[in-house]
Protein backbone atom coordinates (compact mmCIF):
# COMPACT_ATOMS: atom_id res chain seq x y z
CA UNK A 1 0.00 0.00 0.00
CA UNK A 2 1.80 3.16 -0.69
CA UNK A 3 0.15 6.02 0.89
CA UNK A 4 2.83 8.52 0.42
CA UNK A 5 4.30 8.63 3.70
CA UNK A 6 6.08 5.00 3.21
CA UNK A 7 3.77 3.60 6.23
CA UNK A 8 5.04 0.09 6.67
CA UNK A 9 8.53 0.65 6.15
CA UNK A 10 10.95 0.74 8.62
CA UNK A 11 11.75 3.97 9.54
CA UNK A 12 13.79 6.47 12.04
CA UNK A 13 17.70 3.87 10.50
CA UNK A 14 18.55 7.72 9.88
CA UNK A 15 17.50 9.87 12.75
CA UNK A 16 18.57 13.63 10.98
CA UNK A 17 15.98 12.67 8.60
CA UNK A 18 12.74 14.50 9.46
CA UNK A 19 10.29 11.85 9.91
CA UNK A 20 8.27 11.76 7.41
CA UNK A 21 5.12 11.62 9.68
CA UNK A 22 5.92 14.51 11.77
CA UNK A 23 6.17 16.47 8.55
CA UNK A 24 2.78 15.14 7.72
CA UNK A 25 1.85 16.00 11.44
CA UNK A 26 2.92 20.02 10.88
CA UNK A 27 1.00 19.56 7.43
CA UNK A 28 -2.38 19.16 9.37
CA UNK A 29 -1.69 21.53 11.56
CA UNK A 30 -1.86 23.92 9.20
CA UNK A 31 -4.39 23.08 6.82
CA UNK A 32 -6.76 22.90 9.94
CA UNK A 33 -6.17 26.06 11.08
CA UNK A 34 -6.56 27.54 7.83
CA UNK A 35 -9.61 25.82 7.61
CA UNK A 36 -10.85 26.26 11.20
CA UNK A 37 -9.99 30.04 10.31
CA UNK A 38 -12.37 30.27 7.12
CA UNK A 39 -15.31 28.90 8.87
CA UNK A 40 -18.59 30.79 8.90
CA UNK A 41 -21.05 29.42 10.89
CA UNK A 42 -20.67 26.52 13.96
CA UNK A 43 -21.71 23.38 11.88
CA UNK A 44 -18.99 24.02 9.29
CA UNK A 45 -16.34 24.82 12.00
CA UNK A 46 -17.90 21.48 13.95
CA UNK A 47 -17.17 19.11 10.57
CA UNK A 48 -13.86 20.76 9.68
CA UNK A 49 -12.80 20.14 13.81
CA UNK A 50 -13.85 16.57 13.30
CA UNK A 51 -12.18 16.00 10.28
CA UNK A 52 -8.82 16.86 11.32
CA UNK A 53 -9.61 15.86 15.08
CA UNK A 54 -12.26 13.66 15.15
CA UNK A 55 -12.54 9.48 15.70
CA UNK A 56 -11.65 9.26 12.28
CA UNK A 57 -10.00 12.36 11.59
CA UNK A 58 -6.56 13.16 9.92
CA UNK A 59 -4.29 12.68 13.49
CA UNK A 60 -6.03 9.20 14.19
CA UNK A 61 -5.46 8.47 10.84
CA UNK A 62 -1.83 8.90 11.45
CA UNK A 63 -1.31 7.41 14.58
CA UNK A 64 -3.09 4.07 12.93
CA UNK A 65 -0.18 4.05 10.85
CA UNK A 66 2.55 4.06 13.06
CA UNK A 67 2.36 0.80 14.61
CA UNK A 68 5.62 -0.78 12.24
CA UNK A 69 7.90 1.94 13.84
CA UNK A 70 10.03 1.83 17.24
CA UNK A 71 8.79 2.50 20.49
CA UNK A 72 10.61 5.58 20.67
CA UNK A 73 9.32 6.89 17.12
CA UNK A 74 5.67 6.15 18.29
CA UNK A 75 6.15 7.97 21.34
CA UNK A 76 7.56 10.56 19.66
CA UNK A 77 5.31 11.36 16.86
CA UNK A 78 2.11 10.28 19.08
CA UNK A 79 3.07 13.03 21.45
CA UNK A 80 3.44 15.94 18.34
CA UNK A 81 0.42 14.27 17.39
CA UNK A 82 -1.08 15.22 20.70
CA UNK A 83 0.52 18.60 20.55
CA UNK A 84 -1.05 19.55 17.46
CA UNK A 85 -4.31 18.30 18.60
CA UNK A 86 -4.40 20.73 21.62
CA UNK A 87 -3.30 23.45 19.32
CA UNK A 88 -6.08 22.64 17.00
CA UNK A 89 -8.71 22.53 19.82
CA UNK A 90 -7.80 25.83 21.28
CA UNK A 91 -7.84 27.63 17.63
CA UNK A 92 -11.28 25.67 17.79
CA UNK A 93 -12.75 26.90 21.00
CA UNK A 94 -11.98 30.21 20.34
CA UNK A 95 -13.31 30.67 17.00
CA UNK A 96 -16.64 28.98 18.34
CA UNK A 97 -16.55 31.46 20.64
CA UNK A 98 -16.59 34.16 18.42
CA UNK A 99 -19.14 32.75 15.73
CA UNK A 100 -21.37 32.55 18.60
CA UNK A 101 -20.82 35.86 19.77
CA UNK A 102 -21.47 37.39 16.15
CA UNK A 103 -24.75 35.08 16.32
CA UNK A 104 -26.15 37.40 19.68
CA UNK A 105 -25.65 40.30 18.44
CA UNK A 106 -27.40 39.68 14.61
CA UNK A 107 -24.02 39.92 12.74
CA UNK A 108 -24.63 37.85 9.51
CA UNK A 109 -23.05 34.44 9.68
CA UNK A 110 -22.17 34.01 5.99
CA UNK A 111 -21.71 37.23 3.91
CA UNK A 112 -24.34 36.64 1.53
CA UNK A 113 -26.33 38.96 -0.25
CA UNK A 114 -30.16 37.32 -0.05
CA UNK A 115 -32.38 39.71 -2.18
CA UNK A 116 -35.83 37.92 -1.79
CA UNK A 117 -35.64 38.48 2.40
CA UNK A 118 -38.32 41.32 2.77
CA UNK A 119 -36.74 44.41 4.11
CA UNK A 120 -37.05 46.03 7.59
CA UNK A 121 -40.07 48.49 7.77
CA UNK A 122 -38.89 51.64 9.41
CA UNK A 123 -42.14 53.15 10.45
CA UNK A 124 -42.29 57.20 8.69
CA UNK A 125 -43.30 59.34 11.32
CA UNK A 126 -46.01 62.50 10.27
CA UNK A 127 -47.07 65.57 11.40
CA UNK A 128 -50.30 65.72 13.64
CA UNK A 129 -53.07 66.89 11.24
CA UNK A 130 -53.36 70.21 13.39
CA UNK A 131 -49.37 70.80 13.34
CA UNK A 132 -49.28 70.40 9.70
CA UNK A 133 -52.37 72.44 8.78
CA UNK A 134 -50.90 75.28 10.78
CA UNK A 135 -47.94 75.14 9.21
CA UNK A 136 -49.69 75.72 6.28
CA UNK A 137 -51.58 78.37 7.18
CA UNK A 138 -48.55 80.08 8.36
CA UNK A 139 -47.01 79.98 5.07
CA UNK A 140 -49.96 81.17 3.45
CA UNK A 141 -49.92 84.07 5.54
CA UNK A 142 -46.21 85.00 5.87
CA UNK A 143 -46.85 84.94 1.76
CA UNK A 144 -49.01 88.09 2.22
CA UNK A 145 -46.22 89.52 5.09
CA UNK A 146 -48.14 88.88 7.85
CA UNK A 147 -45.73 87.68 11.46
CA UNK A 148 -46.80 85.65 14.03
CA UNK A 149 -47.96 87.34 17.27
CA UNK A 150 -47.92 85.63 20.47
CA UNK A 151 -50.09 86.15 24.24
CA UNK A 152 -49.90 84.10 27.05
CA UNK A 153 -52.62 81.74 27.54
CA UNK A 154 -53.87 82.82 31.30
CA UNK A 155 -54.54 86.16 30.48
CA UNK A 156 -56.42 88.94 32.30
CA UNK A 157 -59.65 89.70 31.96
CA UNK A 158 -58.39 92.85 30.58
CA UNK A 159 -57.20 91.48 27.60
CA UNK A 160 -59.46 88.76 27.05
CA UNK A 161 -62.52 91.42 27.26
CA UNK A 162 -62.05 94.76 28.49
CA UNK A 163 -60.04 95.95 26.10
CA UNK A 164 -61.98 93.91 23.25
CA UNK A 165 -64.96 95.88 24.38
CA UNK A 166 -66.47 93.91 26.50
CA UNK A 167 -67.37 95.43 29.99
CA UNK A 168 -67.69 93.11 32.63
CA UNK A 169 -71.74 94.19 32.74
CA UNK A 170 -72.39 93.42 29.38
CA UNK A 171 -74.41 90.08 28.11
CA UNK A 172 -71.78 89.25 25.71
CA UNK A 173 -69.50 88.28 28.42
CA UNK A 174 -71.51 85.20 28.02
CA UNK A 175 -70.57 83.75 24.76
CA UNK A 176 -67.59 83.12 26.09
CA UNK A 177 -68.08 81.89 29.49
CA UNK A 178 -65.09 80.53 31.19
CA UNK A 179 -63.04 79.53 33.89
CA UNK A 180 -62.11 81.87 36.77
CA UNK A 181 -58.74 81.31 38.64
CA UNK A 182 -58.61 82.07 42.59
CA UNK A 183 -55.99 85.41 40.95
CA UNK A 184 -59.01 86.75 39.09
CA UNK A 185 -56.88 85.59 35.70
CA UNK A 186 -58.64 83.54 33.18
CA UNK A 187 -57.13 81.00 30.66
CA UNK A 188 -58.15 83.12 27.28
CA UNK A 189 -61.50 82.36 25.66
CA UNK A 190 -60.45 82.87 22.25
CA UNK A 191 -56.70 84.30 20.93
CA UNK A 192 -58.96 88.05 20.24
CA UNK A 193 -56.71 88.60 23.59
CA UNK A 194 -53.57 89.20 21.83
CA UNK A 195 -54.91 91.68 19.45
CA UNK A 196 -54.66 94.66 22.44
CA UNK A 197 -51.55 93.41 23.17
CA UNK A 198 -50.07 93.31 19.75
CA UNK A 199 -51.35 96.82 19.10
CA UNK A 200 -49.41 98.29 22.39
CA UNK A 201 -46.06 96.34 21.01
CA UNK A 202 -46.70 97.40 17.74
CA UNK A 203 -46.98 101.06 16.00
CA UNK A 204 -48.96 100.34 12.97
CA UNK A 205 -48.69 99.28 10.10
CA UNK A 206 -48.41 95.65 10.65
CA UNK A 207 -50.33 92.83 9.94
CA UNK A 208 -50.03 89.92 12.14
CA UNK A 209 -51.53 85.98 12.96
CA UNK A 210 -51.88 84.78 16.53
CA UNK A 211 -52.43 80.98 16.52
CA UNK A 212 -52.28 79.20 19.86
CA UNK A 213 -54.87 76.96 22.51
CA UNK A 214 -57.84 78.74 23.90
CA UNK A 215 -60.25 77.78 26.92
CA UNK A 216 -64.01 77.61 27.50
CA UNK A 217 -66.70 76.27 30.41
CA UNK A 218 -68.12 73.70 27.78
CA UNK A 219 -69.56 70.36 28.16
CA UNK A 220 -67.62 67.65 26.07
CA UNK A 221 -68.73 66.53 22.54
CA UNK A 222 -68.11 65.66 19.08
CA UNK A 223 -67.72 69.32 18.50
CA UNK A 224 -66.95 71.10 21.66
CA UNK A 225 -63.48 70.96 24.09
CA UNK A 226 -62.92 72.81 27.00
CA UNK A 227 -59.52 73.62 24.73
CA UNK A 228 -59.20 74.57 21.46
CA UNK A 229 -56.76 76.09 19.24
CA UNK A 230 -57.86 79.22 17.29
CA UNK A 231 -55.73 81.68 14.71
CA UNK A 232 -56.15 85.12 15.05
CA UNK A 233 -55.37 87.35 12.25
CA UNK A 234 -54.81 91.34 13.05
CA UNK A 235 -54.86 93.95 9.84
CA UNK A 236 -53.82 97.89 10.62
CA UNK A 237 -52.95 100.38 8.25
CA UNK A 238 -54.49 103.77 7.19
CA UNK A 239 -56.65 102.74 4.08
CA UNK A 240 -57.60 99.24 5.06
CA UNK A 241 -61.12 98.33 4.03
CA UNK A 242 -63.57 95.78 4.07
CA UNK A 243 -62.73 94.62 0.77
CA UNK A 244 -58.98 93.80 1.56
CA UNK A 245 -60.97 91.70 4.21
CA UNK A 246 -63.13 89.81 1.81
CA UNK A 247 -59.78 89.71 -0.75
CA UNK A 248 -57.95 88.02 2.03
CA UNK A 249 -60.35 85.54 3.44
CA UNK A 250 -61.40 84.25 0.34
CA UNK A 251 -58.19 83.25 -0.91
CA UNK A 252 -57.66 81.96 2.83
CA UNK A 253 -60.50 79.54 2.29
CA UNK A 254 -59.71 78.59 -1.15
CA UNK A 255 -55.90 77.76 -0.46
CA UNK A 256 -56.83 76.09 3.31
CA UNK A 257 -60.16 74.11 2.40
CA UNK A 258 -60.40 74.58 -1.91
CA UNK A 259 -63.65 76.11 -1.26
CA UNK A 260 -65.39 77.35 -4.28
CA UNK A 261 -68.14 79.13 -3.01
CA UNK A 262 -68.28 81.80 -0.62
CA UNK A 263 -70.53 84.03 1.37
CA UNK A 264 -70.55 86.84 4.37
CA UNK A 265 -72.97 87.11 6.33
CA UNK A 266 -73.18 90.15 9.07
CA UNK A 267 -72.84 88.88 12.66
CA UNK A 268 -72.11 90.60 15.89
CA UNK A 269 -68.98 90.45 17.44
CA UNK A 270 -68.08 93.47 20.36
CA UNK A 271 -65.21 93.93 19.08
CA UNK A 272 -65.66 94.60 15.32
CA UNK A 273 -67.79 97.12 13.23
CA UNK A 274 -69.23 95.89 11.45
CA UNK A 275 -68.88 92.54 12.28
CA UNK A 276 -69.64 89.31 9.08
CA UNK A 277 -69.14 85.25 9.36
CA UNK A 278 -67.49 83.94 6.58
CA UNK A 279 -69.63 80.99 5.21
CA UNK A 280 -67.91 78.56 2.47
CA UNK A 281 -70.55 75.93 0.43
CA UNK A 282 -70.83 72.74 1.91
CA UNK A 283 -67.76 70.31 1.37
CA UNK A 284 -69.61 67.32 1.85
CA UNK A 285 -72.89 67.85 0.34
CA UNK A 286 -71.66 70.61 -1.95
CA UNK A 287 -74.19 73.05 -1.33
CA UNK A 288 -77.12 70.53 -1.42
CA UNK A 289 -77.81 70.47 2.47
CA UNK A 290 -76.94 67.05 4.60
CA UNK A 291 -76.58 66.47 8.32
CA UNK A 292 -73.33 68.29 9.01
CA UNK A 293 -74.07 71.97 7.08
CA UNK A 294 -77.48 71.34 9.26
CA UNK A 295 -79.42 71.33 5.68
CA UNK A 296 -78.45 75.48 5.22
CA UNK A 297 -75.96 74.07 2.22
CA UNK A 298 -72.95 76.08 3.98
CA UNK A 299 -70.67 75.75 7.04
CA UNK A 300 -69.48 78.80 9.03
CA UNK A 301 -65.72 78.79 8.91
CA UNK A 302 -63.90 82.61 9.70
CA UNK A 303 -66.21 85.18 11.91
CA UNK A 304 -64.13 88.72 10.96
CA UNK A 305 -64.99 92.20 10.74
CA UNK A 306 -63.37 96.16 11.10
CA UNK A 307 -61.42 96.71 14.22
CA UNK A 308 -63.81 98.70 16.34
CA UNK A 309 -62.99 102.47 17.16
CA UNK A 310 -63.70 101.36 20.94
CA UNK A 311 -60.50 98.58 20.65
CA UNK A 312 -58.39 100.86 18.47
CA UNK A 313 -58.88 103.75 21.73
CA UNK A 314 -57.66 100.81 24.13
CA UNK A 315 -54.59 100.37 22.46
CA UNK A 316 -53.93 104.60 22.03
CA UNK A 317 -54.19 103.97 18.07
CA UNK A 318 -55.88 106.66 16.52
CA UNK A 319 -59.08 105.27 14.59
CA UNK A 320 -59.54 108.65 13.00
CA UNK A 321 -55.90 107.51 11.22
CA UNK A 322 -55.66 103.88 11.06
CA UNK A 323 -58.32 101.04 10.44
CA UNK A 324 -57.88 97.67 10.44
CA UNK A 325 -59.53 94.43 10.10
CA UNK A 326 -59.79 91.26 12.37
CA UNK A 327 -60.59 87.74 11.93
CA UNK A 328 -61.07 84.68 14.29
CA UNK A 329 -61.00 81.08 12.91
CA UNK A 330 -61.72 77.84 14.93
CA UNK A 331 -58.38 76.24 13.74
CA UNK A 332 -59.48 72.80 15.01
CA UNK A 333 -62.58 73.22 13.24
CA UNK A 334 -60.69 73.85 9.91
CA UNK A 335 -58.79 70.98 9.89
CA UNK A 336 -61.75 68.79 10.99
CA UNK A 337 -63.02 69.84 7.10
CA UNK A 338 -59.52 69.43 5.79
CA UNK A 339 -59.61 65.81 6.83
CA UNK A 340 -63.33 64.95 7.05
CA UNK A 341 -63.29 64.15 11.05
CA UNK A 342 -66.69 64.49 11.88
CA UNK A 343 -65.18 64.23 15.78
CA UNK A 344 -63.32 66.80 17.53
CA UNK A 345 -62.09 64.63 20.41
CA UNK A 346 -60.07 62.32 17.63
CA UNK A 347 -57.73 65.53 17.28
CA UNK A 348 -57.19 65.06 20.94
CA UNK A 349 -56.74 61.49 21.80
CA UNK A 350 -53.39 60.82 20.27
CA UNK A 351 -54.90 57.47 19.16
CA UNK A 352 -52.55 56.51 16.71
CA UNK A 353 -55.06 54.63 14.91
CA UNK A 354 -56.89 57.73 13.53
CA UNK A 355 -53.89 59.54 13.30
CA UNK A 356 -52.06 57.37 11.31
CA UNK A 357 -54.24 58.13 8.54
CA UNK A 358 -53.31 61.66 7.98
N1 LIG B 1 -62.92 85.77 19.14
C1 LIG B 1 -64.15 85.37 18.53
C2 LIG B 1 -64.63 84.06 19.14
O1 LIG B 1 -63.83 83.38 19.72
C3 LIG B 1 -63.98 85.18 17.05
C4 LIG B 1 -63.75 86.45 16.32
C5 LIG B 1 -64.80 87.13 15.72
C6 LIG B 1 -62.47 86.98 16.19
C7 LIG B 1 -64.61 88.27 15.02
C8 LIG B 1 -62.26 88.15 15.49
C9 LIG B 1 -63.35 88.79 14.89
O2 LIG B 1 -61.08 88.71 15.35
O3 LIG B 1 -63.13 89.94 14.19
O4 LIG B 1 -65.75 83.75 19.02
Amino acid sequence: MNNGIGVGAKQGADSNQQSPFLSKIGEILENALDELKAARDLSGLENRFKFFCGKKGKLTEILHLIYSLSPEEKKNIGSKANEVKKQIKVFYQNKKNELLEAGKIGLPKKHKLDLTVPGAYIEKFHKHPITAVLEEAVDFFSSMGFEIAEGPEIETTYYNFDALNIPSNHPARDVWDTFYLLNGLVPRTHTSSVQVRTMEKKSPPFRVIAPGRCYRYEAVDATHLFMFNQMEGLFVDKNVRLTDLKGILEETVKYLLGAKKTRFRPAFYPFVEPGLDLDIECVFCGGRGCGICKNTGWIEVIPCGMVHPNVFKYAKIDPNEYRGFAFGMGFDRIVMLKYNINDLRFLYQGNLDVLSQF
